[in-house]
Formats: structure tokens, sequence, C-alpha cells
């Protein structure tokens, strides 16, 4: 008999899959030629738990996966604890022993059978062991045991790599999992309520409505804090790529040396420092959206190169050389003048023009001060959640006209901040904000040239406007849950002297309800 063919064929068959049962049965039908073999079963040890794992066993059996636990250390059990420098071994057994009743029980095996074990090692450490079983006794020779032998290598190393299949399948699937659970995590955070929809924001939402459910880029315009974050959010959640990744990139946040490498990723060794394979940014994207914050702050290589990704809807990792298609929606935003930047030959005209297919031009928050009552509520109840102030603070009287007759420079956010720090020194009792004195920048100067120049608005005229909002939330009702005077924490009555006092209409003619 040749035994290299049989070493051939066998390894062939062994290390046919990485699916370890089928290899088994794939070995047992070329090994029965050979050997006089009527069952055979793999078991993997599990040192943790000092037991035999039964992994796989041809015919396939009901006690696959299940452990048998191994007696202690220098018991006598002649179905493992054999010597250490016997790798194979031959067994008879008769009239059964205890040690070896669950044996045959585990096969469903009457006495006598032949047997052969076979230790299974990888560097020098035992992994487990290949059992042989043929009915009757006495069924295998010396020179049996000496053709499996040649095998135990080929079988050694199929198992540990089909236990190391298993595990990266594992893995990924929990990795898999992790990912959702993260992205709903992420949609929790940032899928936030959003102030101003039904007022304010009300036509910037419905363009947001129009243009979610289409692939086009947006660009979302307007000052530092009005919002285009959240907005790029919403774009995304109300968009059928909503189970898909949202990336963010901060273009103006990212060194120049390492763009290139965030955005598209790179292959191992394709530079210094690069020991492994990266995805980039884009390719992360991929089925989902890609929001490419400050994109006023990308540097000219970059704006050739995200113009190519527009184009060809690929991208290139750094150092390698095969581009990798990529199915995702860009959603960019800056508070730069885009044109501006296009004359002065700092922004691509070209990449403005991919970029540019449906402009939303976000107002600042001085152009829509209905908001601000609402905003302050809403910054009010989350702040104070956030920094686990149980009872809610009640506003300062006059605290909402100075709010509204402020300007804010720094929009949303530097109101949801002045909330934060209004809360975190009066953590008790009427809550104070105070915001600084309307246009206190740039109109003061003026005040020093010309007193009498300031124009401001009168308190009346505030107040006034704060009660027509206030009425406007309350849908006209007065009285009540949700009334305006509820709303502006005063009694009904003296709300409606202030409004006869102020000319404002009320009763049921004017409400709109
Ligand atoms: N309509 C809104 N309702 C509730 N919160 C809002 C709203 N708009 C903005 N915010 C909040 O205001 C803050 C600023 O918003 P965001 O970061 O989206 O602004 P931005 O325009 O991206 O600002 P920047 O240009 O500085 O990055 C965020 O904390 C956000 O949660
Ligand atoms: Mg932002």
């Amino acid at each position: 008999m040749d035994t290299n063919a049989f070493f051939r064929q066998a390894t062939l068959c062994i290390c046919s899959t990485l699916d370890i049962q089928a290899a088994m049965e794939r070995s047992f039908q070329f090994i029965k030629d050979y050997l006089p073999v009527d069952r055979m079963s793999l078991d993997l040890l599990d040192t943790d738990r000092n037991a035999l794992h039964l992994v796989a066993a041809v015919p396939s059996m009901k006690a696959l996966g299940q452990m048998i636990a191994l007696p202690e250390e220098g018991r006598e059990d002649r179905a493992f604890h054999w010597a250490s420098s016997e790798k194979i071994r031959i067994e008879n057994l008769t009239d059964p022993e205890p040690s070896a009743r669950r044996l045959l029980k585990r096969f469903g095996l009457s006495s006598p059978v032949s047997l052969i074990f076979m230790r299974l090692e990888i560097e020098g450490n035992r992994i487990g062991q290949l059992v042989l079983v043929a009915n009757g006794f006495n069924r295998f020779t010396e020179e049996h045991a000496r053709l499996l032998q040649l095998l135990n290598e080929p079988f050694a190393i199929a198992m540990a790599n089909a236990l190391k299949h298993q595990e990266v399948l594992k893995l990924q699937d929990m990795l898999a999992d992790d990912n959702r659970y993260l992205q709903r995590q992420l949609q929790e955070i940032s899928g936030m309520e959003i102030i101003g929809a039904d007022f304010g924001l009300k036509s910037i939402l419905d363009m947001v409505r129009q243009v979610a459910s289409l692939d086009s880029p947006v660009l979302l315009l307007g000052e530092t804090g009005v919002g285009k974050g959240v907005l790029a959010n919403t774009i995304h959640q109300l968009s059928r790529r909503r189970d898909g990744p949202t990336i963010t990139v901060n273009c103006g946040a990212i060194p120049d040396t390492l763009l290139d490498s965030e955005l598209f990723g790179h292959e191992k060794g394709a530079f210094t420092g690069a020991v492994t394979q990266k995805r980039g940014r884009f390719e992360r994207a991929h089925t989902g959206t890609i929001f490419l914050d400050e994109i006023g702050e990308l540097p000219p290589q970059a704006q050739v190169r995200l113009l190519h990704v527009l184009q060809n809807r690929e991208i290139e990792r750094v150092g390698g050389n095969r581009p990798i298609p990529v199915d995702i929606r860009i959603i960019s935003a800056t508070h730069r003048n885009l044109e501006e930047m296009i004359a002065a030959g700092q922004f691509r005209e070209d990449l403005w023009f991919r970029l540019n297919v449906f402009p939303i031009m976000i107002p600042p928050l001085r152009q829509r001060k209905e908001d601000i009552p609402a905003l302050v509520h809403h910054f009010i109840e989350r702040k104070a959640r956030e920094i686990k102030i149980r009872e809610r603070p009640r506003l300062a009287p006059g605290a909402i006209d100075r709010l509204i007759a402020y300007n804010w420079p720094g929009n949303i956010r530097e109101l949801e901040n002045m909330v934060e720090r209004a809360l975190i020194q009066h953590r008790s009792g009427n809550l104070l904000i105070d915001p600084p004195l309307p246009s206190a920048k740039a109109p003061l100067k003026t005040a020093e040239a010309a007193p009498g120049s300031i124009s401001m608005p009168s308190l009346e005229e505030i107040t006034g406007d704060h009660i027509r909002q206030a009425l406007k939330l309350a849908k006209g009702k007065i009285n009540g849950p949700a009334g305006a005077a509820e709303l502006l924490k005063i009694h009904p009555n003296t709300l409606r002297k202030k409004m006869d006092r102020l000319a404002i209409p009320y009763g049921k003619k004017n409400r709109r309800e």
C-alpha cells in the first residue's frame, strides 16, 4: 500500500472544508476503505472545564456539542488519561468497566467494541482527540494505528482552523450586534426633538422632508450653532438609509497629513505607521450617509479627491490599487460663504456645483425669536435631567423678555450653553438667565459717539411680542393647562389686564382652535 498516496488523499478530505462536521464525514468515507471503522468522533479538550467537548461525529449523533467531564488527573480512565508519551492507543472493551460505560453510552454502543484513541496536539499542546470505533473484539491492529497516526497532524490542524473560524464567525456576529446597538443608541441621543419645527423652522423642515427621501447631495448653510448638525441627522433619519451608518467628518479638524488616510483609508504598509489595513470614513459610510461638516475648511488637494468620489462613486485606499465602490449620500455644511471662497480661489467651483444640488439656508436665531421660549424650556428640561436636578427650576420673572431682546450671535448653541450655565449656578429657586444687553458689542461704540442714536425696542414692545408668542403657542387659549397664562407663569387675570393695556385682542373670536 502506498502510504504517501493514503496521506495525500486523506489530508485533502480532512482539509477540504472549514465545516468540521463535513470534513469528518468526507474523511470517514475515505478512511473506512483502509480501517474497519464503524464510527468516528472528534473531541475538543476544554481545559477550563476539564471536559471533553464533542465537536463532530460520524454518523452524526444526538450527543454532538455535549461535554463529558474528565476524571481527576491520576485517576484511572482508559478513555482519556493514558501515558502522555503515547500518541495513539488501541483499546478493547468487553465487559464494560465503569470508566468505559459512559463512553459506550455516549456512542449508543454495546460491548464488545474496539477503539483507537489518537491524541491531537498543536505545538506540543493537547487540543483534543480523535476516536475510531469498530463493533466487535480486537478489530484494530498495530498496522491500523500506524496508518491513522499519519493523519495526526492534518486532523489537529483542521480542528484548530475550524475552531478559529467558528470564533471569527462568533466575533463577527457580536460585532454586527454591537454595531446595531450603538447605531440605535446614537440615534436615540442625536434623534432628538427639533424645536421650532412648527414655527421658526417650519419652511426649513418642509424642505428637509422633501429632499430626505432622495439621494441628492444637500448643502446646509447657516451661522455657527444654528443646528446644521441636527438637520443633517434629521435628513438621515428621514431617508431610506436610516438603518445604515451615519458618519460625520469635521473637515477642519483633521490635520492635512492624515486627511487622506482618514477619509479614504489605507492599506497595510502604505506608509510608516500603517501597521494594519484601515477603512476610511467614506467606506464606513457605505449604504448610509456621510456628513461633511465645515466643508469650507477642506484643503485644495482633498477637494480634488472629494470631487473624484462624487463623480465616480468610488474611493481608493492610500497605497491601494483597486477602486472600491461606495454607495453613500453626501450632506455637507458650512458657515462660510462658499461663493466668496470660489471667487478668492479657495474653493473649487466644480466641487461646489456637485455639493450645491439642494442648498438649505438655516436662518439665525435672531430671525426666529418665536422659537426662544420653547427652546429655553426644552434646554432647561434636558440639562436639568443631564445634571440630575430633580425639581425643575422656574424662570426668573422677565427672563424670557431679556432672552428675546438679545441678538444671539452664537445662535442655539449659545442659548443652550447659557441655560446650562444658569442651571449650574442656580440649582434651586428662580433660574436667572442673563444674556448680555441687546446687541451689546457693536452698538455700544455708537452709543459712546452719539448716545441718542441707539435704537432699541421698548419694554412694552417686547412684552407685547412675548405675549403674542405665548398666545400662538397656546393656540389662543389663556386659562388652564398649556394656556398662555400658565406658559408665562402669571395669573390669567393679570395677563388679560396686560393684554388690554397693550391692545392685544383676546377672547373667543380670536382663538385659533
Ligand atoms: N431646532 C433645534 N432644536 C433643539 N436643539 C437644537 C436645535 N437646533 C440646534 N440645537 C442644538 O443646538 C446645538 C447646536 O446645534 P448644531 O451643532 O447642530 O449647530 P451647527 O449649525 O452645526 O453649529 P456649528 O456650525 O457650530 O457646528 C446642539 O447642541 C443642538 O442639539
Ligand atoms: Mg455643527
